[in-house]
């Protein structure tokens, strides 16, 4: 297998976006070792650095999942990297900039590697059924101007040339990189230029209104949607079928009775064949 390590010149010079990637001043970040690329790019919104700037790191010492987890970050194992965004249209749901972000990197992944990426809802990137990837939308705190978050920090987590050889079995059938995918020439400046370039494209929907295309780009990415799914909501399990999800990114689960609850964050888990839920 060819690898290419990260390398933030090669990046830039793969980007064809005009705001992601190009902060002017504010120089693009490529960290050897870090505690978390979202955590940094979450402190420079605070100093006021511009939209625009993305954070690399070759590894994380303290890689952060989504509720509270941990995201394992060996060096060079994953692509980890953190995009510091100021949207112009405030007050929209994080978990929209989650599902925008989902079908950029599905998208990017598809051109870069030819691997087809399914999205569980809200943030997994799926292949055969394993997890590749995620994605950790944040509002960094003390960013807020007039109540509102002026800043939002979108972090990316891809397995790339793990193996999972040193992780326990249970972890083990649930994680895919794109190595044990099958993809024979790896290209981490690529991926991540790929990455920067089509969440562009998405954020541009957004800021355009055209939230429908999206969400309908989402649809045929689902792996969710239509299936039986179990979740807890206010400390209460609720099972039912993913029917939709809505322009602002929410999830219509239907339960047996008919009724349909909205989920506007937390996860849900997908009912297996043999019952159990993954
Ligand atoms: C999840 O699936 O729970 C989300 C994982 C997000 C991981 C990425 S790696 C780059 C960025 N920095 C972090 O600390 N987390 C995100």
């Amino acid at each position: 297998m060819t690898e290419t390590a990260l390398n933030l010149e090669r990046v830039q010079a793969l980007l064809k976006t005009r705001l992601v990637g190009r902060a002017g001043e504010r120089q693009n970040e490529l960290w050897e070792s870090i505690d978390s690329t979202n955590s940094r790019a979450c402190e420079i919104a605070r100093e006021g650095a511009p939209a625009g700037v993305i954070v690399l790191a070759r590894e994380q010492t303290a890689g952060r999942g989504r509720l509270g987890r941990q995201w394992l970050s060996q060096r060079d194992a994953g692509l980890y990297m953190s995009f510091l965004l100021r949207p112009r249209q405030k007050g929209q749901e994080l978990c929209l900039f989650t599902i925008a972000t989902g079908v950029a990197v599905s998208e990017a992944l598809e051109e870069a590697t030819h691997i087809k990426v399914g999205l569980k809802w809200v943030n997994d990137l799926i292949v055969d059924g394993r997890k590749l990837g995620g994605i950790l939308a944040e509002m960094p705190a003390g960013t807020a101007v007039d109540g509102l978050n002026s800043a939002l920090v979108i972090g990316i987590g891809i397995n790339i040339n793990a193996d999972y050889a040193s992780v326990p079995d249970e972890l083990r059938t649930k994680l895919i990189s794109l190595k044990m995918a099958g993809v024979s020439s790896l290209d981490a400046n690529s991926i991540a230029a790929a990455i920067a370039n089509q969440l562009e494209r998405k954020l541009t929907m957004l800021e355009n209104g055209q939230h429908e295309a999206l969400v309908d780009q989402w649809r045929n990415k689902s792996i969710t949607l239509g299936k039986e799914v179990q979740t807890v909501v206010n400390g209460r399990e609720l099972h039912g079928i993913a029917r939709d999800i809505t322009l602002d990114g929410a999830l219509l689960i239907e339960k047996a009775d008919g009724d349909r609850v909205m989920l506007h964050a937390g996860e849900v888990s997908i009912r297996n064949a043999d019952g159990s839920y993954a």
